[in-house]
């Protein structure tokens, strides 16, 4: 019997993980399922404890909206899960649940690894202060920032995360017209859920110059409304959050089995996918 794995999230039928973990398992000769469970927020407890792990799972990701009630349900958290209040990732360790979370290690080996983007003293601005915004706020401190700005369209929410995490580093909050200093930053992360109505928070055209990289924690087929808005103000690096997601996949991977997938070569394939889901739909819409 193949190691059992699987996604909890409520929805989760439009995700590209078992497809991610697949292609890993693949690459690394590891023998496993991954599977996608739909689990309603009332049943989540009993999904994950008795139906999942009772049975044999080995290791699960949980998504929105489950990530901050995993915390609870775990026996240990990581430091980095624990500073993040929110659990993307278990593994089973003799018989205990470990909660950890990949998502801003993601987002970094991304920003450093895939984009090439050199962060030394970066002076960052962060749009959003919900449960993404928290998740990549400690490995963001981690670099060093000599500024880091969280704008939220309800200002009270970033000054309150920014003063949790106010023993870590140079952060601040604030509200989008009130973002400082009136000048370019070199990093501008979307961790708003703007994309996903398909609107841009109202972003300070200052913000952004020639030498910024704009980086959409969301994705889509296609260019997000942020990263379209990044592309018109001229910044010099735009990117969606398809790394990011294949990097936090492969950590949560290398938590379960042991071994470090080869990236690039799934986040190619992801992009390939992309685009042939894109042209299939291009051509339904023609016929
Ligand atoms: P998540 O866990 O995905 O971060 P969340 O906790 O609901 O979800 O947070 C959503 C974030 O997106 C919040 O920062 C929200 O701003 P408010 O705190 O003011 O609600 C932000 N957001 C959502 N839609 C937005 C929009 N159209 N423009 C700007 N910010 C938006």
């Amino acid at each position: 019997m193949p190691d059992s794995y699987a996604l909890f999230g409520f929805p989760v039928h439009h995700s590209w993980s078992p497809f991610i973990h697949g292609l890993f398992a693949r690459q690394t000769g590891q023998d496993m399922v991954y599977r996608l469970q739909e689990s309603p927020p009332e049943q989540f407890r009993h999904d994950v404890l008795e139906f999942f792990f009772e049975q044999g799972g080995r290791g699960a990701n949980v998504t929105l909206p489950h990530k901050r009630i995993a915390a609870d349900l775990v026996n240990e958290l990581t430091a980095r899960a624990q500073r993040a209040d929110a659990v993307n990732t278990i593994a089973r360790r003799d018989g205990e649940l470990i909660g950890d979370n990949t998502d801003g290690v993601g987002l970094i080996t991304d920003l450093t690894r895939n984009l090439g983007v050199r962060l030394a003293a970066p002076r960052i601005l962060l749009l959003g202060a919900g449960g993404a915004a928290r998740g990549a706020l400690g490995p963001l401190l981690e670099l060093q920032p000599s500024t880091l700005v969280i704008a939220n369209r309800t200002a009270e929410r970033a000054v309150e995360l920014a003063g949790e995490f106010a023993d870590f580093g140079a952060v601040s909050g604030a509200a989008f017209d009130a973002i400082e200093p009136l000048a370019p930053f070199d990093l501008v992360i979307n961790a708003t859920s703007a994309s996903l109505k398909g609107e841009v928070p109202p972003i300070p055209a200052h913000a952004v110059g020639s030498e910024t990289t704009c980086y959409d924690m969301a994705y889509g087929v296609g260019e997000t409304p942020f990263t379209q808005w990044a592309i018109d103000h001229g910044a010099a690096v735009v990117a969606q959050g398809w790394g990011m997601l294949v990097e936090q996949a492969a950590e949560a991977f290398h938590l379960w089995r042991g071994v470090r997938p080869d990236t690039p070569p799934v986040l190619e394939a992801l992009r390939a996918r992309a685009m042939a889901l894109a042209a299939s739909a291009a051509a339904r819409t023609r016929s």
